[in-house]
């Protein structure tokens, strides 16, 4: 029977999260029952999503939850064998015990690693695709500006424009991260928001107004960006964290009025709204990454105990890419 360890939430944060408000938590894990498989979570994701539940959603001093991949090392299903690598939502925890409802499968794509299932292959990839796509309504010659560009959904946003043939712009945090968006990403234009403020920095690169805005961010980068929108810009609103650490999720934009006169159109969305595309994602993205056309990083903290850190770090810019923890070889 293993010692699993999870990360539960003992308080909730005001602000930004910190590190006393997460606990390690060591328990015994049950062997597998028939129909079962034990699984060892070998990756887990940390997103910014979290953060709104950890002020409303996450139970207190129970295991969190989150996207995972790991490997069945006992299996009493023939559903499953042991050593078949799994997806699953269970992450935050070392081992678990679960039916198979709710694990996939997953094989591997070419030589990539396993883990781009769980960022370009997957939910991230899949979020900027038919947020680009299908949300903006991208059409040739719309100049394009992404924020958080070179993170998990903007990194990949910003790329399929570039594949589609767009000008695109990118904002990030920091001077290595918009060398990446231009050496590697081939972006036509990236700057650090740190450096040089959004406004600034759009009025810089983006000399004949942007058309499409994948936001990311809200509050200054949303503001910014409706100040130099073309008539009939599209914005598709995939996140705002900059509000996160906010009671509510708030955010503030001081020229809304700016979508009267342009015609702007600002709209939200998560995947459920273009699931039915799911498979030619799988598809063009697996192409896209086989021929190297479609670039990815990944920041990987090691063990368990990292992921509050990991968290946090979200929101401190410490990730270029797919944020993960690593739990075990
Ligand atoms: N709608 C959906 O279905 C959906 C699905 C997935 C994700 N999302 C949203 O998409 C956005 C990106 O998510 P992700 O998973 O790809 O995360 P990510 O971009 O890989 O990581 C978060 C990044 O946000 C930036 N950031 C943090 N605080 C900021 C602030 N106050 N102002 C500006 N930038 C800040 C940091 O990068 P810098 O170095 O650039 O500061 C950080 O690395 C988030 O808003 C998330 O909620 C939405």
């Amino acid at each position: 029977m293993p010692k699993s360890r999870s990360i539960q939430l003992v308080a909730r944060p005001e602000g930004l999260p910190q590190e006393g408000d997460f606990a390690v938590v060591e328990t015994d894990v049950p062997d597998a029952s028939e129909g079962e498989v034990l699984v060892q979570n070998l990756y887990m994701s940390v997103d910014p999503a979290m953060r709104p539940r950890l002020s409303a959603g996450y139970e207190l001093n129970q295991p969190m939850a989150a996207g995972a991949i790991g490997r069945v090392v006992q299996s009493r299903t023939p559903e499953l064998a042991v050593g078949d690598i799994v997806s699953n939502g269970l992450g935050f925890r070392e081992f678990f015990v679960s039916a198979p409802p709710g694990l996939r499968r997953l094989e591997p794509v070419g030589d990539l690693p396993l883990t781009v299932h769980m960022h370009v292959l997957g939910g991230t990839g899949f979020t900027a695709y038919g947020g680009i796509l299908d949300i903006a309504g991208l059409k040739p010659g719309d100049k394009v500006f992404v924020s958080t560009a070179a993170g998990a959904v903007g990194s990949v946003a910003a790329q399929i424009a570039k594949i589609n043939g767009n000008w695109v712009v990118g904002s990030t945090g920091s001077a290595e991260k918009a060398d990446w968006l231009l050496k590697e990403a081939g972006l036509d234009a990236a700057f650090d928001y740190h450096e040089t403020p959004v406004r600034q920095g759009l009025r810089q690169h983006a000399t004949e107004g942007i058309d499409v805005y994948f936001d990311n961010v809200g509050g200054d980068h949303l503001d910014a960006a409706l100040a130099v929108m073309n008539p009939l810009g599209r914005v598709a609103v995939c996140g705002m964290i900059s509000g996160y650490n906010e009671p509510g999720a708030r955010t503030t934009v001081r020229n809304l009025a700016n979508v009267i006169y342009g015609r702007i159109n600002i709209r939200g969305f998560t995947l459920a709204d273009f699931m039915s595309r799911r498979a030619q994602f799988v598809q063009d993205m697996t192409g896209w990454l086989q021929e190297g056309r479609v670039r990815y990083q990944e920041t990987v903290m090691d063990g368990i105990e990292k992921a509050p850190a990991a968290l946090i770090g979200l929101f401190q810019g410490l990730n270029t890419g797919k944020m993960l923890v690593k739990l075990a070889d």
